[in-house]
């Protein structure tokens, strides 16, 4: 009862280790962390009894759970994640999200590193992962031109990079055949005006390899969901490119279930409109639309968008926040949330997944890019693994 005056990130930790039933999957882990919660608790009433608050029960008191009716709630995982090396992030993982993105492990880079030179070992500890505590695998990805071996750009022939292709995408897309929900076969073929970028693949292939590539998958990997991935496909020219290729697939006879947007966007920037009305095209072409790799960017870049291969030089000004967010960026942030979600509760019907792209603050890709080395603050949980205030509006949002 007492737990009601404590402070709600508490409230979380304590009530998941109480409620942990045998069978749990999460429970021999939750068991050996109570002592250290115990500690951590009692620090907290003891503040929260100081200052005399009084804070009313959350709705729900993890993601999965307030979303369970909606749609899943995803996180990109590193392989350091999945060795479960810090079990208070573990803990975070298995309690709040119910599917799981592999960060790199499962990119042509990792998975093939030579020719014809497979290596399985970090993807499949995702794999056991992801059954240990029950969550879907969205796989992430099969043909993209980034992080791709470096023989691949060396290939002379268009037959050398069809083999590539095929040989990759049955080796890969069959292995995990059963054991992943959904694959993003095509990861950002296109450029910002909806043209198709003149990728390795691209390059030497021509447009049809993106139907190829969708067909080879089906074959490999029949059942599983074929998405085509973006960033800036909710913009209207890249949006307008973004169904020219599933019209295309379509047209071709070959199987493609969904389109993720990745949804890497900048705080106070959400472009609500774009987002509401691509939810809406997509749905209309039978495809699921999912959120795929979301964040809320709070530092200022020069430009938008997310091609890895973008970056700024590092400056003391593009880092102002070294120490701590001001608590008035925190509230923006919540408010972008709370807009973000609010657009995707409504369009449950349409949404078949929402996943951020990192579980917390401290783990952001976007720590380290596109400048290295910045104290970024994107996520909903803190580098502490404590809730921040944008999960707390997102968690109690009617
Ligand atoms: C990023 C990872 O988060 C980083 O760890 C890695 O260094 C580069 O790639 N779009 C995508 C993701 O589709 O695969 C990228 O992930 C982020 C942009």
């Amino acid at each position: 009862m007492v737990i009601w005056q404590a402070e709600r990130p508490l409230y979380l930790l304590f009530i998941n280790c109480s409620n942990n039933k045998p069978g749990n999957p999460t429970t021999p882990m939750l068991n050996h962390l109570n002592r250290s919660f115990a500690v951590y608790i009692f620090s907290y009433l003891l503040v929260s009894a100081v200052h005399g608050q009084q804070q009313r029960a959350p709705s729900a008191h993890t993601l999965r759970d307030r979303f369970r009716d909606d749609f899943m709630i995803g996180t990109a995982v590193n392989a350091r994640q999945v060795q479960e090396r810090i079990p208070m992030e573990t803990q975070l993982l298995a309690t709040q999200f119910n599917a799981i993105t592999p960060e790199n492990v499962m990119k042509a880079q990792s998975l093939q590193p030579r020719w014809n030179s497979f290596n399985f070992e970090q993807a499949d500890q995702l794999i056991e992962f992801s059954k240990k505590y029950h969550m879907n695998v969205n796989a992430h990805t099969l043909i993209w031109h980034s992080q791709l071996p470096r023989f691949v750009r060396s290939l002379q022939t268009a037959d050398s990079l069809k083999l590539f292709m095929s040989n990759h995408i049955n080796t890969v897309a069959g292995r995990y055949y059963g054991k992943v929900q959904s694959w993003d076969v095509v990861n950002e073929a296109l450029n910002e005006d909806g043209t198709l970028r003149k990728s390795v693949f691209y390059d030497k292939l021509g447009e049809n390899y993106i139907i190829e590539a969708f067909r080879l998958a089906q074959a490999a990997t029949p059942g599983t969901d074929l998405y085509y991935n973006d960033y800036n496909n909710e913009k209207p020219a890249k949006r307008a490119g973004c169904i020219e290729i599933i019209k295309k697939i379509q047209a071709a006879g070959v199987k493609i279930d969904g389109v993720g947007i990745q949804g890497h966007w900048h705080l106070g920037q959400l472009p609500i409109k774009d987002i509401e009305e691509s939810i809406l095209q997509y749905a209309a072409l039978g495809l699921k639309v999912a959120i795929t790799e979301l964040d809320i960017e709070v530092l200022k870049r020069n430009f938008q968008g997310a091609e890895i291969s973008q970056r700024m030089n590092s400056d003391p000004s593009l880092d102002p926040y070294k120490e701590s967010l001001p608590d008035s960026i925190q509230q923006r942030l919540a408010e972008d949330y709370d807009a973000l979600f609010k657009l995707f509760v409504k369009h449950k019907d349409k949404i078949a997944r929402v996943t951020f792209w990192g579980v917390h603050d401290g783990q952001s890709w976007l720590n380290g890019w596109p400048v290295a080395g910045r104290t970024n603050y994107p996520l909903l949980f803190d580098r502490q693994y404590r809730p921040k205030p944008a999960f707390y509006k997102v968690i109690d949002s009617e």
